[in-house]
């Protein structure tokens, strides 16, 4: 049975790190072992180590550079995330964007060191040129959506039937679909539009009890997977 992709993206809300980080962390944990899916938690680096060794999830960095390894002061690094127990990384988010070329250069490293990618776009059009790089997803976000409680699934669902229709030329590489993701339904809807899975964020993160969030997400996510097949 197919399972939907779930990433969280801890972003650097109050309790994406310290104890609450790795205390939200093992709540996800619980519910996604309880529908043996694998949740992905894309968290700030300094979680990177604790998270890596606490929980079983994926864990991703949010970003990382493309610079060879030396002197460049401040730098995040596909090797320094793998050494720290990351499984992957976002790429470009929204609020984190880089050029084209160090996208391509990061890619690079990154499946060199077999580290999983997923891309970030902020339009449609971006899908295929970004797939053709062969990371391991493409997350389609529209910035205007991000945080503001109203999903792409209701709002632009054409935003997600385009993606899907672009990344079925370049096969091998899932799209996801993300920006005010808040309820099972817009899970559902994503998921039953084509796309492989969603990203979310706020929802969870500002959640008071966000394992219940997660389990809606999970479920509505399978329901619509099963749907599908
Ligand atoms: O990376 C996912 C994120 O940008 C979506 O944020 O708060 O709209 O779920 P949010």
């Amino acid at each position: 049975m197919k399972k939907p992709i779930i990433l969280i993206n801890f972003k650097a809300y109050e309790n994406s790190f310290g104890k609450k980080g790795v205390d939200i962390a093992k709540r996800i944990e619980k519910v996604s072992t309880e529908y043996s899916t694998e949740v992905i938690l894309s968290v700030p680096a300094t979680m990177i180590p604790i998270l890596s060794q606490e929980v079983s999830l994926p864990i991703y960095a949010q970003h990382v550079d493309s610079y060879p390894l030396g002197a460049h002061t401040g730098s995040l690094l596909p090797e320094m995330i793998k050494e720290a127990g990351a499984k992957g990384t976002l790429l470009n988010h929204s609020e984190k964007r880089i050029r084209a070329d160090e996208i391509h250069d990061a890619l690079i490293r990154l499946n060199r060191l077999g580290l999983e990618s997923v891309v970030c776009v902020d339009r449609y059009e971006l899908v295929e040129p970004m797939a053709l790089l062969k990371p391991t997803a493409i997350l389609i976000e529209p910035p205007e959506l991000i945080g503001s409680g109203i999903s792409v699934s209701k709002a632009k669902p054409e935003v997600i039937t385009n993606a899907v229709k672009e990344i079925s030329k370049v096969p091998g590489v899932f799209i996801i679909a993300g920006a005010g993701i808040s309820s099972g339904e817009d899970v559902y809807t994503a998921v039953k539009l084509g796309a492989d899975g969603i990203g979310v964020a706020s929802a969870v993160m500002k959640a008071k009890e966000p394992e219940k969030v997660v389990e809606d997400f999970i479920k509505s996510g399978i329901k619509a997977m099963d749907e599908k097949n």
